[in-house]
């Protein structure tokens, strides 16, 4: 079993094991989940039509992978980043031959040099610490 750096967190540690993880990306594929999925493909397509082709986009956490797909096919390349290795290695199955990089890494300590990526887009978790909250985010920072 892999031995995630960051899997004290009580809600990364949900998704470390590989059933886990299965059992989320499938969720997804039936009943009111592929309702909701069906619909945050959509939204996310008409955002992410209004920004045009970008070079780099960060999907973070990527989970694995439910809506990069999406993203890639406004981008030259996704990175998918995510604490959990299982979640990105299910990604990396099934979206086998997307331009994409995989980096297991703390949401909160992620590094990202200035100009690295066109767009962070984040979906689906939630930080508490001293100086963050969030839910549901989806932020554009311009290249310098
Ligand atoms: C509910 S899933 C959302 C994934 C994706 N954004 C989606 O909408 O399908 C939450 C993801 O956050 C990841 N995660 C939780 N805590 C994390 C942390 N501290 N650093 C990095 N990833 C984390 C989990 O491994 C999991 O893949």
């Amino acid at each position: 079993m892999s031995h995630d750096r960051v899997s004290s967190s009580t809600f990364l540690g949900r998704f470390v094991a590989r059933d886990q993880g299965l059992r989320y990306r499938d969720r997804y594929r039936t009943g009111r989940h592929a309702r909701v999925d069906r619909l945050e493909r959509a939204a996310l397509r008409e955002l992410m039509a209004d920004l045009g082709t970008l070079h780099r986009v960060l999907d973070l956490p990527s989970g694995t992978g439910r809506l990069s797909a999406v993203l890639a096919e406004f981008a030259d390349r996704v990175t998918l980043a995510d604490g959990s290795s299982t979640m990105l290695q299910i990604a990396r199955e099934d979206l086998n031959g997307l331009p994409a990089d995989y980096i297991q890494t703390d949401l909160e300590s992620l590094a990202l040099n200035a100009g690295s990526v066109d767009l962070v887009f984040a979906t689906g978790f939630s930080i508490t610490s001293k100086t963050a909250h969030c839910a549901h985010a989806c932020s554009a920072n311009s290249p310098a």
